[in-house]
């Protein structure tokens, strides 16, 4: 009896396996932090977003169904690492860190880490920063520069940019730091706070690749290249942009 529910139980496994890889053929898995409008969110269970847009135009040029995991910003460049997703398209910025563990498509769009604060703040500029508490996206641009800037104990990190962004308007932190778009999306959501037009920082999006992926990497330049020469590129942006 014994034996045959051991069987049973490898077969079950050899099944799944099987299952498992033959799901993961003809598709491309994104993997994201879905809420970063306008980029990327969710609204009524559905993607939405000038990067899934973007991405599935992409899945589609590769003959490949696009299939969105939705993780926290910072497990989205390991996910590319370890090869459980084949792209990391998250409104990730370039650096020379994140060049050390995948590899950068060309860019595609320039960002600013931009400032929030109440809209009576004495902030004007990040001179005004020393001595405040700052909020960032645990793991983002934002949270990596401001470390650097101004130490650890200055800086509260949270899993989600929402939540950085209603300690500001509470008053429980003095500012967040986090991309523009982002920021001015949140800021017409939540009345008494306004963003800084002086940035903190700018920067370029691109998506990550797993290092030694060449070929993934030239498919999706060469789309990227497509997508500005055709204007599709443009349009998606001025959909969500304006
Ligand atoms: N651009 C910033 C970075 O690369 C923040 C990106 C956050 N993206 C997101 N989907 N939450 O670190």
């Amino acid at each position: 009896m014994k034996k045959i529910i051991i069987a049973m139980f490898s077969l079950c496994l050899v099944f799944s396996l099987f299952a498992c890889s033959e799901d993961r053929e003809g598709k491309l898995i994104m993997a994201t932090n879905a809420e970063f409008p306008p980029y990327e969110y969710k609204e009524n269970k559905e993607f939405k977003g000038i990067e899934i847009e973007m991405a599935n135009i992409i899945a589609e040029k590769l003959g490949k169904e696009l299939k969105v995991l939705d993780i926290a910003f910072d497990a989205v460049i390991p996910s590319v690492t370890s090869g459980k997703a084949d792209i990391g398209l998250s409104g990730i910025t370039v650096t020379d860190e994140r060049k050390e563990n995948v590899d950068f498509s060309d860019t595609y769009i320039n960002a600013v880490q931009a400032i929030i604060v109440p809209n009576d703040s004495p902030i004007s500029n990040k001179n005004d920063l020393q001595g405040k508490t700052i909020g960032v996206q645990t793991g983002t641009t934002g949270d990596l520069y401001a470390t650097d800037d101004f130490g650890d104990a200055a800086i509260k990190r949270y899993n989600k940019i929402a939540d950085a962004v209603l300690a500001v308007k509470s008053g429980g932190i003095d500012c967040a730091i986090i991309d523009d778009q982002v920021a001015i999306k949140m800021v017409k959501e939540n009345e008494g706070l306004k963003v800084l037009n002086t940035p903190y920082e700018t920067e370029e999006y691109a998506i990550a690749i797993k290092k030694g992926n060449t070929e993934l990497l030239e498919q999706i330049n060469a789309i990227l290249s497509e997508m500005k020469q055709d204007g599709s590129l443009n349009e998606i942006i001025n959909k969500y942009i304006n």
